[in-house]
């Protein structure tokens, strides 16, 4: 008989694994209201058209994408951002300023499957619109901090690495590149980690090969990893924008080291991100051994909104997706183990006490306790066995003699005591063992 199984790289969420789910899910959220984020949704099929020449090449070719039977080319969301923009786009003007939204999703990318990658993953994404300096990336780089570090992990155990396209751009410029060059020469930034040297080729095949001095500047700049080194290389090249530039990345290390956080922020220019969109500071965080792919991305996006039809609008936000995170977690023993287990397990005589045990159970269950029984008759031994396999603290014993003497029996199954209580005090008397009072 064919069985059906999962397309490759997708995911089916058992209870246990839904259950680690809703705890990562759980911690996010209430981290982004901590901060002041409001939360949105949106649909999961969209336009085609919102990712062509949006998100950039790579996105661009792993799209799940199809005609519907309308003939509209559509496709799954690879990410939230174009979205986001459109929202925001749409009602800029009735929208309080800064808006600070956040959402926990899922994305479909056509993408080779490997560890920590798959093609649906959720992420949670945290964007400021409408705020043009460094105060945007402040809050978020915090909030970045503050979304892995609500799980107990520390800067022992991931890092945030911070650079900057417009600084990139500024540099460029200033060793004399125009605008299209300074593209090829970041779009070979972006690759060179993986490819080394070879990151240069579609450069050289476009514009001729990259003149030796140029490159080992440019690679010189790739390596720097400390704001001194940036102020002495930008000190030997002098110019305004530069200068200003830099007046920004001492605003946002010094608020993010008074914030304490200054131990998770690295320099580091060789982070340039692949999207197409990305306008002033580009972040990413990974794991400090570097066995993980990135757990997060993101940066400034100054242009998107206006491109997809709304107002200009200043833009900056990032992403964690949940595979490499979960990962990581367990790796370091920071993923709870998840018992689903009642607080209560009523052990049932026959038909009759049945009767009687449902009155009891329904409201206790209104009453907020999470009661369990066993569905169908069983022998007082097996329903014991069944009582404590549940982990309820627990169990509420409806026999014969219970029933006729109109209390129930009360065992706490952890110090294996028991007490008769009158039927009518069964949730009070409930609620004093479950508070311990
Ligand atoms: P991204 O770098 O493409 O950025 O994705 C952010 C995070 O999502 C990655 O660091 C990774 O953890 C996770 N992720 C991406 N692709 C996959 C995959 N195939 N499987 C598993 N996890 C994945 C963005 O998506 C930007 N839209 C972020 C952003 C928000 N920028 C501004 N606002």
């Amino acid at each position: 008989m064919a069985t059906f199984q999962t397309l490759p790289g997708f995911r089916e969420f058992y209870p246990e694994d839904l259950a680690r789910r809703n705890h990562i899910f759980r911690l996010w959220r209430q981290t982004a209201t901590t901060f002041g984020f409001s939360e949105y949704d949106a649909p999961v099929l969209e336009p085609l058209e919102l990712y062509k020449a949006k998100s950039g090449d790579e996105i661009e070719t792993q799209l799940f994408s199809f005609t519907d039977k309308g003939g509209r080319d559509v496709a799954l969301r690879p990410e939230m951002t174009p979205t986001v923009c459109r929202l925001v786009g749409a009602r800029a003007s009735a929208l309080k300023r800064p808006i600070k939204w956040f959402s926990i999703a899922e994305f479909y990318r056509y993408e080779r499957m490997q560890k920590g990658r798959g093609r649906c993953f959720f992420q949670f994404n945290a964007d400021i619109f409408g705020e043009p300096g460094p105060e945007a990336e402040i809050e978020l780089i915090a909030l970045l901090v503050q979304c892995l570090c609500a799980f107990g992990l520390t800067e022992q155990d991931f890092h945030v690495r911070l650079s900057d396209r417009n600084l990139w751009f500024f540099y460029l410029e200033a060793l004399g590149l125009d605008e299209s060059r300074a593209r090829g020469v970041l779009s070979a930034v972006d690759k060179y980690e993986k490819l080394g040297d070879d990151a240069f080729r579609e450069y050289s095949e476009a514009f001729g090969p990259l003149d030796p001095e140029l490159k080992s500047k440019i690679l010189a700049f790739l390596g720097t990893k400390s704001l001194a080194a940036l102020e002495a290389t930008i000190a030997t090249l002098g110019g305004e924008k530069l200068g200003t530039r830099l007046h920004d990345w001492r605003r946002l290390l010094g608020a993010l080291d008074a914030m304490g956080l200054a131990r998770f922020v690295e320099v580091d220019l060789s982070v340039v991100r692949g999207l197409a969109y990305y306008t002033g500071f580009v972040f990413e965080a990974f794991d400090r051994k570097g066995e993980l792919r990135a757990l997060a991305g993101g940066g400034r996006y100054d242009d998107l909104v206006q491109k997809l039809g709304g107002p200009a609008l200043p833009a900056v936000g990032f992403a964690i997706g949940d595979m490499t995170f979960a990962l990581l977690l367990e790796q370091r023993g920071l993923m709870p183990a998840f018992v689903q287990a009642p607080d209560v397990y009523c052990v049932i005589g026959g038909e009759k006490e049945r009767l009687a045990a449902f009155a009891d159970i329904h409201a206790l269950r209104a009453a907020g306790f999470r009661v369990d029984y066993p569905m169908r008759e069983l022998a007082f031994g097996k329903q014991f066995k069944a009582a404590a396999e549940s982990g309820a603290k627990l169990a509420l014993i409806y026999g014969g003699d219970e029933i006729a003497k109109g209390v129930v029996k009360i065992r706490d199954l952890t110090q294996r005591t028991e007490v008769e209580v009158p039927r009518a005090q069964v949730a009070a008397s409930v609620r004093d063992f479950m508070t311990g009072s």
